[in-house]
């Protein structure tokens, strides 16, 4: 008996050592409210990038799908849909025990061109692509009933000072296709978080364009769990004043925030790099592509801050979710955007899967947070 227990203590003794010795994971560190995640890919969702895939286990409590939901690749033809991609997706949050996000219902990328076309060469009209909206959602929102627990339901419809994309969804539809959409996707699954998406929101026209959006739905009755500010940001823009600002303006205005894509692009930002021709992004390019082999050490530091100063307004803002936009910086979709072709280092862990400082100057602001 005496021998057992002292047996059971020892064991439980080496399980605690164990626990202790390994590092906290940043899921494990976040506050109560907070989920932490990330996009995945296509490779990472099925086997295809164990080093990855070990690592989104082990930090994080939710994912994105990072092309696989979007309109292109689930309903690439009219009344056809590939939802196998999709389908490995969402089985890989679920056997993982996490939040499962569906990323994106209505965008104006990535969406095949049969869907602003008119009918035999007629122009779009509102009903026709009404229909169409509404199918897509009901079949795609619909599979995953009860396993995709929020949607981006609304991507990008605003512009930079506050007034309406012009998108074909606003030319044909009008203003009202914003609440179509959250309503066709809230009549899909009923239990689903539904949020509006979009980037620069500490832009303040468009951050205050944003809140009168998700308030008139509101006022018309329908539900809105989340704004979300994708934060593709830089290493020095946006001002974390701004930032600050932003998440102040949000939550004043009754809603839960998520940062959605978060990422830093480490490398200098021509201002003209968004928007260039051809031979004005090669020469952007040739300019800005200064780290080919190896991010400085100082750069490293400088990006664990960044990071640090962002978390912590985070914290102060009770942020419900912050999503990386991608696992390591091996996979980055900013090697390729928006100038293609260079390196860049904008994520936590290194091409090889290695932790960088910005990692541990995240964990210890989530770390000191916990002390409290
Ligand atoms: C990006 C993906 O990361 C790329 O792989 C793809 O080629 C283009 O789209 N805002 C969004 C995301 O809402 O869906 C985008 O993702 C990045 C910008």
């Amino acid at each position: 008996m005496r021998r057992n227990s002292l047996l059971a203590a020892g064991l439980l003794l080496c399980a605690a050592v164990a626990l202790a010795a390994e590092p906290p994971s940043l899921k494990s560190l976040a506050p109560p409210g907070l989920r932490i995640g990330a996009a995945i890919n296509r490779g990472q969702s099925s086997g295809g990038d164990p080093k990855a895939e070990a690592i989104v286990i082990r930090q994080f409590n939710t994912v994105t799908a990072e092309n696989d939901l979007k309109w292109e690749r689930v309903h690439p033809e009219p009344g056809r849909f590939d939802f196998g991609p999709a389908d490995r997706y969402v089985d890989f949050g679920a056997r993982n025990g996490m939040f499962v996000v569906g990323h994106v219902l209505l965008w104006h990328q990535q969406t095949p061109a049969w869907v602003f076309a008119g009918e035999g060469g007629k122009k779009l009209d509102r009903e026709t692509l009404l229909a169409r909206l509404r199918g897509h959602i009901a079949t795609v929102v619909g599979r995953y009933k009860g396993r995709i627990g929020g949607w981006d339901v609304v991507n990008e419809a605003l512009e930079e000072d506050g007034t309406w994309r012009k998108s074909p969804w606003l030319e044909a539809i009008g203003e009202d296709y914003v609440a179509k959409a959250f309503e066709f996707a809230h009549e899909a699954d009923p239990a689903a978080e539904l949020y509006y998406n979009d980037y620069n929101l500490w832009k303040p026209a468009k951050r205050d364009a944003a809140i009168r959006l998700v308030q008139g739905l509101k006022a018309k009755g329908l539900r809105v769990d989340a704004l979300g500010e994708q934060a593709h940001w830089g290493i020095d823009d946006p001002p974390l004043e701004a930032i600050d600002e932003m998440l102040a303006a949000m939550r004043k205005a009754g809603f839960a925030v998520h940062v959605t894509e978060l990422d830093m692009d480490v490398l200098p930002r021509d201002p003209d790099q968004w928007g260039a021709d051809l031979a004005k992004k090669a020469r952007i390019r040739a300019a800005s592509n200064i780290y080919p082999d190896g991010l400085p050490p100082a750069m490293q530091e400088k990006l664990a801050r960044r990071y640090a100063d962002c978390f912590a307004l985070f914290l102060k803002h009770g942020v419900g979710r912050v999503t990386f936009w991608g696992v390591t910086d091996a996979t980055s979709w900013l090697h390729d955007f928006p100038i293609p072709g260079r390196v860049n280092y904008p994520l936590l862990w290194d091409k090889d899967g290695r932790e960088k400082p910005a990692f541990d100057a995240v964990a210890d602001v989530l770390r000191k947070r916990a002390a409290r």
